[in-house]
């Protein structure tokens, strides 16, 4: 179990979350920012930061946004929009930086 990002991030991007993780897991992409799920240690010091409370407990996501469970794993697991290597497990967001880039189903996401 890990925490994810929901749809409610999609075209805000705040980033405040960024600066609250202690473990540089949260990478951003273009229209939204991801949580490595496999690096995610559930302290849920990103959850109350963000203004628009887009950060959910995996079991938490509200109704309709179970697919963002999915692409918030599928950021690492498979290769980017583009790419033909999965981002995998970079080791921290910040020397990353800004991706650019987001899953099909992000990218196309309606709000
Ligand atoms: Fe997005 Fe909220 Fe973080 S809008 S980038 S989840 S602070
Ligand atoms: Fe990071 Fe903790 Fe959130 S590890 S992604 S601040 S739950």
């Amino acid at each position: 179990m890990t925490f994810v990002i929901g749809a409610d991030c999609v075209d805000v991007l705040d980033r405040a979350c960024v600066e609250e993780c202690p473990i540089d897991c949260i990478f951003i992409g273009d229209r939204m920012a991801y949580i490595q799920p496999d690096e995610c240690i559930d302290c849920g010091a990103c959850e109350p930061v963000c203004p628009v409370e887009a950060i959910h407990y995996e079991d938490d996501i509200p109704s309709g946004q179970e697919q963002f469970v999915d692409e918030n794993a599928r950021f690492f697991h498979e290769p980017l929009p583009g790419r033909t290597v999965a981002l995998g497990q970079p080791g921290g967001a910040t020397g990353v930086g800004v991706l650019g880039v987001d899953t099909v189903y992000v990218r196309d996401y309606q709000r």
